[in-house]
C-alpha cells in the first residue's frame, strides 16, 4: 500500500471509529460489535506501525477513554463468567421456581440481591493479596485490568483478617454513583469533552483507560456477590454465609439482601425495591434470585449459558409517553449548543417531568423528530431523562421536521459544526451573553478562582446591569461599590465579603488562574501541566503548536486550542489587565518542588508499565529534578524510559533515532549522579 493510500485508509477508519466510540460511549446505542470494532482499530493500528508519519495523537488508537479492548492482556477466567437468565415477568419467575422445586424438592431458600447495573469484575487473590482483575470479556477470557482496579478504594489490596482460602476469586459489580457521575459529565461537557451516556458506560470506560491516574480521580465503587474457591464448598454451605465471610475479610457487601423461603416473599422483595431503588445512590436494573445451599446449587447443575440455580427479575425502564412541544437550544460556556426537549409534563418515576435530552443534531435526525410528536422518555442515569423514540402511530400526516437552527438562538452569529463533531458551536466568544457569562461563572468558580461571595447569579445580574463585561471587570468591582449598593439583596456586609473574596483571588496559583481562564480543551490537568512546563503565561503565548505539543500528554486538539486562544487580541489585552490588577500569572519559585538538578536540560519519556512506581510518580520524579517530559518520541528527546508492555513500535523508533533507553533503574541512578 502507497502512502497515499494508507492515508485515505486512515482517515476513513478514524472516521468510522470515531463515530463507533461516539454510538457507544454517548448515545449508549453501539451500532457495530465489539469483535467488528477491534478488528476495524487492529487495522488501523497496523496501518499506524506502518505508516508512522500518519499516527494523529488524536487517533482512536491513542484515545484514552476508547474501549481498546486489545491493548490490554486477555486472560482465561479459571471459572467462566456465566450470565443469567432474566426475565421481566412474575409468570416466568414462579415457572423458574417451579422448576427448581421440581430439581431439589420444596427445602430450600432463596438469596435476594441487588443487580447493579455496572460491569462485571472477577478479582484474583492468593493469600490474601490481590493478584489480578479481570472483566467479563466473551465469558471465558477477559482484560487484565489490574492497574486499574488497584485504583479502587472499596477494592482491597491486602486482606487484614484470616480464614479466606489461599486462592480465590471473587466476583462483583463495578460501579459509579449517581452524584458522581453527574459532577464528572458536567466537567467533561464543560471541558468540550465526550459525555457519557450514564454511570454504567462512564465505569466501563473508565476501568479500560490506559491512564491509571485518570482512573484514580473518577470515584468508581464495586459491590462483591460471588465467591469462587476449590474449597469452597468445606468452608461454607451456603452462599449466604460466604457473603457474611466475604463482608468480614473486608469486601464491599450489599447491605441491601435478603434470605427468602417462598416466591412470594421474592416477590414482595423485587416489589420493594421497583419503588426504593430510586433512593439509591447508584443504578440498579433488577434483581437476582439465588438458591442459597451450595450443595442444591450443584444438583441444579447449568445450561450452556448460564446456572439453573440463579435468575434475574430485571425491571422495565421506567418510559413513558408524553407530547413533545418544542426545541429549546442552550448555549454554554464553549459555545457548544445543546438541544433540549420541552415536553407537556408527565409524572415519570417519581418526578413531573417537563424537559428532556436531545443531544445534538445527529440525535434529533436518528429520531427523526417532527413537529407535534409524540415521543418515548425514559429515565436513565441522569437528572434529566432522554427522548428514547417517537411513537408513529400518533404521527399527524403532515408533521414537520425539526430543522436545526443555523443562526445561535441567542446572538444571531451563523453556528459552525467541525468536522467529524456532532456538536453545534456559536464561534462568537466574545458577543454572545450565555458565553460570557458562563466563561465569568466558571472563572469565579470553586476550581479556578475561588472567589467568595460571588456566585452564579451575581454574575447573571451584574452582566444585565452593565457592571461586568467580562473576566476582567471583577477586579474592576471594587471601585463600583457606590452602584453596588443601589442593587437590590445587595447589603454592606455581602459587598464586603465579596470584594474581600475578590483580593483574595489575586493569590490563586497560576494553574488555577490558567484553568479560570476557560480555554477550550484546557480542565484542571491540563492547566496545572502548561503552568509547570512553561512557567509563566508570556512563555506560555509565545509558544508555538508544537511546543505545546510536546508537554507530555497534551494532543494536538489542546495546542491549537491554546494557540488560537492566545491569537486573539482581545484575549491578550485581558491578559495584561489582570496582570495590572495582580493577578497571578506565573509561578512561584517556591511552587515548583525542586529536589535537585542532576535531569536539568534533558527530556525524556516514559512509556510501559513498572514495577516500583507508577508513571505519575516517574513523572513527579523527573520534573522534580529539572527534567522535561515530552509527549512522543523524536530526535529532540534524551531518554526513554522503558517499563513492562511497551509498545514495540516505540522501542523501535527509539532505537532507530539512537535515544538512550533506560530503566526505571537506570533512571535513579541518573538522578543520584
Ligand atoms: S451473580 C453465576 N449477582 O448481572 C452468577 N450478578 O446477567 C453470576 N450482576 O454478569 C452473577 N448484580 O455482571 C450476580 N448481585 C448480583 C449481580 C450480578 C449484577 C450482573 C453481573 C452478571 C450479570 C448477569
Amino acid at each position: 500500500m502507497s502512502l497515499a493510500e494508507a492515508a485515505i485508509r486512515v482517515e476513513e477508519l478514524t472516521r468510522e471509529l470515531n463515530e463507533y466510540n461516539y454510538q457507544y460511549y454517548v448515545l449508549a446505542a453501539p451500532t457495530i460489535s465489539d469483535y467488528d470494532f477491534d478488528q476495524k482499530l487492529k487495522e488501523l493500528e497496523e496501518l499506524e506501525r506502518q505508516f508512522p508519519q500518519l499516527l494523529d495523537p488524536d487517533s482512536p488508537t491513542q484515545k484514552v477513554g476508547g474501549d481498546i479492548t486489545q491493548r490490554f492482556h486477555t486472560v482465561r477466567h479459571r471459572w467462566p463468567m456465566l450470565s443469567l437468565s432474566n426475565t421481566y415477568s412474575e409468570q416466568e419467575l414462579r415457572d423458574f421456581d417451579e422448576r427448581v422445586r421440581k430439581a431439589i424438592g420444596n427445602d430450600f431458600e432463596y438469596v435476594c440481591e441487588l443487580k447493579f447495573d455496572g460491569l462485571s469484575i472477577s478479582l484474583t487473590y492468593e493469600n490474601g493479596v490481590l493478584k489480578r482483575g479481570v472483566t467479563r470479556g466473551d465469558g471465558i477470557q477477559g482484560d487484565d485490568v489490574t492497574t486499574n482496579v488497584r485504583t479502587i478504594k472499596k477494592i482491597p489490596n491486602r486482606l487484614k483478617t484470616d480464614g479466606f482460602p489461599d486462592l480465590f476469586e471473587i466476583r462483583g459489580e463495578i460501579l459509579m454513583h449517581r452524584a458522581a457521575f453527574q459532577r464528572l459529565n458536567n466537567e467533561r461537557i464543560e471541558n468540550g469533552e465526550m459525555a457519557y451516556a450514564n454511570p454504567r458506560n462512564f465505569a466501563a470506560g473508565t476501568i479500560k483507560l490506559q491512564n491509571s491516574a485518570e482512573v484514580a480521580r473518577r470515584p468508581l465503587d464495586c459491590f462483591l456477590y460471588f465467591l469462587y474457591s476449590d474449597n469452597r464448598n468445606r468452608l461454607f454451605n451456603t452462599h449466604w454465609d460466604s457473603l457474611q465471610a466475604v463482608k468480614s475479610w473486608g469486601f464491599h457487601v450489599s447491605e441491601h439482601t435478603a434470605l427468602c423461603t417462598s416466591i412470594e416473599e421474592v416477590l414482595a422483595f423485587i416489589a420493594k425495591w421497583d419503588e426504593a431503588r430510586y433512593n439509591l445512590s447508584y443504578d440498579i436494573d433488577g434483581i437476582v434470585i439465588k438458591v442459597n445451599d451450595y450443595g442444591q446449587q450443584e444438583e441444579l447443575g447449568f445450561t450452556a449459558k448460564s446456572p439453573r440455580w440463579a435468575i434475574s427479575y430485571k425491571y422495565k425502564a421506567e418510559q413513558v409517553e408524553t407530547l413533545f412541544q418544542s426545541v429549546s437550544y442552550q448555549v454554554g460556556r464553549t459555545g457548544a449548543v445543546t438541544p433540549v426537549a420541552n415536553l407537556k409534563p408527565v409524572l415519570l418515576a417519581g418526578t413531573t417531568v417537563k424537559r428532556a435530552s436531545l443531544h445534538n443534531a445527529n440525535e434529533i435526525e436518528r429520531l427523526d423528530l417532527r413537529e407535534g410528536d409524540t415521543v418515548f422518555v425514559e429515565k436513565g442515569g441522569e437528572i434529566i431523562p432522554k427522548v428514547m423514540g417517537v411513537n408513529l402511530l400518533k404521527r399527524q400526516p403532515d408533521a414537520q421536521p425539526i430543522l436545526y437552527p443555523l443562526l445561535c438562538p441567542v446572538c444571531g452569529t451563523p453556528l459552525v459544526r467541525k468536522d467529524g463533531e456532532a456538536v453545534h458551536y456559536c464561534p462568537n466568544e466574545d458577543g454572545c451573553p450565555p458565553q460570557i457569562v458562563g466563561r465569568m461563572q466558571h472563572f469565579i468558580g470553586r476550581k479556578a478562582m475561588d472567589i467568595e461571595g460571588m456566585g452564579d447569579e451575581t454574575i447573571e445580574t451584574f452582566f444585565k446591569r452593565g457592571l461586568l463585561h467580562n473576566i476582567t471587570d471583577i477586579y474592576t468591582l471594587t471601585d463600583k461599590q457606590d452602584e453596588l449598593i443601589q442593587l437590590e439583596r445587595f447589603g454592606q456586609k455581602s459587598i464586603d465579603n465579596m470584594i474581600a473574596g475578590i483580593e483574595k483571588s489575586k493569590e490563586k496559583p497560576f494553574e488555577k488562574v490558567l484553568f479560570a481562564l476557560g480555554i477550550r480543551y484546557v480542565g484542571e490537568t491540563v492547566a496545572k501541566k502548561l503552568a509547570n512546563h512553561f512557567k509563566t503565561i508570556d512563555a506560555l503565548m509565545a509558544a508555538s503548536k508544537e511546543e505545546i505539543q510536546s508537554v507530555y500528554e497534551v494532543g494536538e486538539r489542546i495546542a491549537e486550542s491554546v494557540t488560537e486562544y492566545f491569537a486573539i487580541a482581545l484575549h491578550r489585552q485581558q491578559i495584561e489587565r489582570l496582570r495590572q490588577y495582580g493577578v497571578q500569572l506565573a509561578i512561584e519559585e517556591k511552587e515548583i518542588q525542586r529536589l535537585g538538578d542532576s535531569l536539568t536540560g534533558k527530556s525524556f519519556v516514559i512509556s510501559g508499565v513498572f514495577e516500583q512506581f507508577s508513571r505519575e510518580e516517574l513523572t513527579a520524579l523527573i520534573e522534580s529534578h529539572g527534567g522535561k517530559l515530552l509527549s512522543s518520541i523524536s530526535g529532540k528527546l534524551d531518554f526513554l524510559v522503558a517499563g513492562d508492555k511497551m509498545g514495540p513500535s516505540k522501542l523501535a523508533k527509539a532505537e532507530k533515532l539512537g535515544i538512550a533507553i533506560i530503566s526505571e533503574q537506570e533512571l535513579l541512578q541518573l538522578i543520584g549522579s
